[in-house]
């Protein structure tokens, strides 16, 4: 099948804008499924509630979410992309699912990073995996990256792929979704935003980097830090099935839940 990301600019509260630019990228693209970055309807650095209640949009009724879904069922192809959600009075940031048919599946971010617990309320769902183009597909939002149990759960419920819709402000997540993919045997397909952005966190730098990774620890696509890429990966999702690590061990069959039970153990932290 085929993969691909999509890295972009966004511009800070101009959903109109970050809208019609998405729908140029995803319309000139051929694959059958397709990461966004987070929150791509909106941009990161917000001042104030006031701009996160101005660009979250609902997941039924927004815009963006409805130009996805009817990009995904002309085009046929699964779309995967961060937006800020705005429920009521209570914000997420969110990721959707959504396969060829248009159906529309949201996870909200569990692990907010610096001051989006400002804007943000976090999920309370673990991350799902969907059926998306024939594969099963996983997600989780990018901090989230830095807590290797939320692949570890995408894995162990069967994930072939991992989305991983990023706005990073670090070097570590290219290397860190390698290892991720590679500890559970799984492809990773991160899309990251680039460019600067001023706001309630200061002066943030996005360094791009957007990538596909496969179970093996190979970069069959890596983009550059400044620029807008969009790049489509042939990926064999059977790779994700041979759970052994480089042919010898399977992995899974070697995991000591009993063992591991003081991670659930919420007295540690
Ligand atoms: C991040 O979680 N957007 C750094």
């Amino acid at each position: 099948m085929r993969v691909a990301y999509i890295q972009f600019h966004p511009t800070l509260n101009n959903p109109e804008r970050n809208r019609s630019r998405l729908e140029q990228f995803l319309t000139a693209v051929t694959a059958d499924l397709v990461v966004m970055p987070e929150l791509a309807n909106a941009g990161y650095n917000f001042s104030s509630m006031q701009e996160v209640f101005s660009t979250a949009e609902d997941a039924e009724k927004g815009a963006t979410i409805a130009m996805w879904r009817d990009i995904a069922r002309q085009k046929r192809m699964a779309v995967v992309g961060g937006f800020a959600e705005r429920q009521g009075d209570t914000c997420y940031n969110s990721a959707a699912l959504i396969d060829r048919e248009g159906n529309v599946h949201i996870y909200r971010k569990l692990h907010l990073f610096g001051e989006e617990s400002r804007w943000f309320s976090a999920g309370d769902e673990p991350p799902p995996v969907m059926t998306l183009a024939g594969a099963q597909v996983g997600v989780f939002i990018c901090f989230d990256w830095a807590f290797p149990e939320m692949a570890r759960i995408l894995a162990l419920k069967n994930a072939e792929i991992i989305c991983h819709p990023s706005n990073v402000v670090t070097r570590f997540p290219p290397q860190a979704m390698v290892v991720r993919g590679v500890e559970n045997r799984v492809f990773t397909i991160t899309a990251n935003r680039i460019g600067r952005e001023e706001g309630a966190a200061g002066n943030l730098y996005f360094p791009g980097t957007s990538q596909v990774t496969t179970p093996d620890g190979e970069v069959p696509a890596r983009a550059g830090e400044t620029g807008e890429e969009t790049a489509v990966v042939e990926i064999q999702l059977s790779r994700a099935h041979d759970k052994r690590l480089a042919g010898y061990t399977d992995l899974f069959a070697s995991r000591v839940p009993e063992m591991y039970t003081d991670l659930a153990d919420h007295t540690n932290s």
